[in-house]
């Protein structure tokens, strides 16, 4: 099935990929040392979907192989990370490909990022520190003629069987973020748990530590919650997934209804993952610390809460009361979880409405600064909402009336 591809593969690669790709074969085998294509790109290359990264292994050390390319025309190291023996390289100034040392991992203790060890090793012992089987298929580049698929785990069998399967019984005690990796994968790839792995991924998620660090997992679930992919929240709940962030029992939710709402507010893909944060938080009587949000984020889950909290009006002026200066994602969470039609009232009546009136204006008009000030300021917006009046000199005209 792959024979095809793999030889053809570099047609798969876009012209200039492929050209910088060429570089760094011929320069792999001046220098001497065996590179390789490995995990997600030989899964794409294969899967025939779009390539993101160039990620190069090399089978040595990275940095000194990236080195060697920078003596190269049109080669430039941009990055270098020291501890895990990386290097990011510019070629041709346009086609960044990262170069990692092939490297042996431990994990210390769960949810940590393991210790490095072993830089340079086998690539038969780098692939044991991966995730998933067909996160371990290699391309070796620099042999001569034909590219064969390198597979020590079946995960071309995998590929095949469309199934997502771990390495080893301890691979999601030792980092829990590769459980919403699998649901990324499966969700992504449309591929199926292999049944012990899901097994693995249950046992696990009923015996959870509740103290492993969130950081990784936070990663993961902004890449699983950016994909443009249906009932990616239903997946994190049916399986249990979203036990990692909190034991609390979690809202469900109509995932129709997001897309609903967009039409009226826009998110960017960054802040897209946090909508989801927020369901799974909305209902906890605290911020699990681990998942260490910042003030913006915490003012967002409280915002929503109150929204939530506030008591069903039918007044303009109460609705805009409610609504105005929110974050746009604590609204859009806010209608997914009722469905308030006066949220689409506000965002399409509402919203632009506001005071020009200031209360240096007032004080010109002879007021003297009080707690007054901003019940007049709430009388001449009702004015604006129910009486329709809009130029400032009409408010000005009706805060005369008023004195
Ligand atoms: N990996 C892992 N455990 C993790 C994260 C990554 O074992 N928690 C391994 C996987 O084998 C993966 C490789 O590191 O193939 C590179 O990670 P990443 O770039 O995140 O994975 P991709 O498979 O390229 O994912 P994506 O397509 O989303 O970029």
């Amino acid at each position: 099935m792959y024979t095809n591809s793999i030889n053809s593969f570099l047609s798969h690669i876009n012209k200039l990929s492929c050209n910088a790709l060429e570089v760094c074969i011929s320069a792999a085998k001046e220098y001497g040392v065996n590179i390789y294509l490995i995990g997600g790109i030989v899964r794409d290359l294969l899967l025939e979907k779009e390539l993101k990264d160039i990620d190069i292994t090399v089978e040595g050390n990275a940095i000194e192989f990236a080195k060697f390319l920078e003596s190269k025309k049109n080669c430039k190291i941009i990055a270098v990370q020291e501890n895990l023996k990386t290097a990011k390289v510019r070629i041709h100034d346009c086609i960044d490909i990262d170069f990692a040392s092939t490297r042996e991992e431990k994990y210390l203790s769960p949810g940590v990022m393991p210790e490095a060890y072993n830089f340079g090793c086998d690539l038969s012992k780098d692939v044991k520190r991966r995730d998933f089987t067909i996160n371990t298929l290699a391309i070796k580049l620099n042999e001569p003629g034909e590219y064969n698929i390198i597979d020590y785990f079946g995960g071309l069998q995998d590929l095949n069987d469309c199934k997502i399967r771990i390495l080893h019984p301890k691979s999601f005690s030792d980092d829990p973020s590769r459980i919403i990796r699998a649901i990324k994968f499966k969700k992504r790839l449309d591929f199926e748990y292999e049944t012990n792995t899901y097994t693995l991924m249950q046992n696990y998620l009923k015996q959870i530590n509740q103290s492993i660090p969130l950081e990784r997992i936070k990663h993961e679930l902004c890449s699983y919650f950016s994909m443009n992919k249906n009932n990616l929240y239903k997946e994190l709940i049916n399986t249990n997934a979203y036990k990692l962030i909190t034991d609390n029992p979690v809202i469900k939710i109509e995932e129709s209804n997001i897309c609903k709402i967009k039409k009226y507010i826009s998110l960017s893909k960054k802040e897209q993952w946090f909508i989801y944060i927020i369901f799974l938080l909305v209902n906890c009587s605290s911020i699990p610390q681990r998942l260490n949000l910042d003030s913006k984020q915490k003012k967002i889950i409280q915002e929503t809460k109150e929204m939530l909290e506030a008591e069903k009006t039918f007044d303009n002026f109460e609705i805009y009361k409610l609504f105005k200066d929110k974050n746009n994602l604590s609204l859009l969470a806010y209608y997914v979880l009722t469905t308030d039609e006066n949220l689409i009232k506000f965002i399409e009546e509402l919203k632009d409405i506001q005071v020009l009136t200031t209360g240096h204006d007032l004080i010109a008009l002879g007021l003297k600064p009080s707690e007054y000030f901003n019940k007049i300021f709430d009388k001449i917006l009702k004015e604006k909402i129910f009486n329709g009046i809009k130029t400032k000199n009409e408010e000005l005209e009706f805060v005369k009336s008023l004195l």
